[in-house]
């Protein structure tokens, strides 16, 4: 059992919980996930490490409330206990000996980004962010990442804050500016993923994307997280996230991400039936 040390709400619908997980926050690195199960019954679900500290022995995890699970996740509160939390799983992001990176965030893809950038501040790298979200409200870890970073741009879909378009708008205008970059990490949609990865091409910049699949156990062992990398099978859970954004098949990962929209759906619906008995 994993004690709840803490919760905020950070944006509508966006939680940030810290889980005091000692064992787990000794050995998490950037880029790695936790599997997580609310109760004995419930479904396991991936969630990225949004940050951990060691000394504290917390894990932090930030989700939105989008399917039954987080619901399900998002009604406890601080003291109350999640019945399984394992990890940390995936492979770490490879992020040392770089000079100069861009890391570009869409969403909730910000929370897996956010460690990434922490730790190449913290090494000396120099490092532009670029965020962006459908408004002000959604654009979360502004500060935190101010802080961390050389320079950050933000991007709101309706104008609220920041450039008003998508953070795409922002990587063309510093690639044509001549900012030349090492890496590029990308964490966020799939679609703006793919932009992001196409642009990058055009440059030869090597970039990093996180693939976000299905998953069911989280250790390689039913497939369900596979993803196509330069026309080779690999698992999410085991061999990534992060995979080579060049490589990636992504109109296939989109299409396998939408197979389980209408189930998602009907697990919610069963639920709440259920739950009125
Ligand atoms: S989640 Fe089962 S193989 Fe990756």
């Amino acid at each position: 059992m994993f004690e709840i040390m803490e919760k905020r709400t950070i944006g509508p619908g966006i939680i940030l919980m810290k889980v005091k997980a000692p064992l787990i926050a000794g050995k998490a690195m950037p880029g790695q996930f936790i599997m997580l199960r609310v109760s004995e019954e419930g479904e396991r679900i991936p969630l990225t490490v949004a940050d951990y500290d060691r000394g504290e022995g917390s894990i932090t995890i930030i989700f939105q409330e989008v399917g039954y699970t987080t619901k399900e996740l998002a009604r406890l509160s601080p003291g109350d206990f999640i019945r399984d939390f394992a990890g940390p799983l995936g492979m770490p992001s490879r992020l040392d000996g770089q000079g100069r990176v861009l890391c570009v965030g869409g969403g909730v893809g910000i929370a897996p980004l956010f460690p990434q950038i922490k730790y190449l501040y913290n090494q000396g790298t120099d490092v532009d962010v670029i965020i962006g979200a459908r408004s002000s409200d959604y654009l979360i870890l502004v500060d935190e990442i101010r802080d961390s970073s050389s320079n950050i741009y933000l991007a709101t879909d309706d104008g609220s804050l920041g450039h008003k378009g998508f953070v795409t708008d922002i990587v063309k205008r510093l690639l044509e500016d001549d900012n030349r970059y090492d890496l590029v990490i990308a964490v966020g949609p799939l679609v703006m993923m793919r932009a992001v990865s196409s642009m990058t091409k055009e440059y030869n910049i090597p970039t990093t994307v996180s693939m976000n699949p299905i998953m069911v156990d989280g250790t390689g062992m039913c497939g369900g997280c596979r993803v196509t990398v330069g026309g080779k099978v690999y698992y999410a859970c085991v061999d990534g996230p992060d995979f080579d954004g060049h490589l990636v098949d992504f109109d296939e990962a989109i299409r396998r991400q939408q197979m389980y929209r209408e189930e998602e759906k009907e697990a919610e619906h069963n639920c709440r039936i259920l739950s009125k008995i």
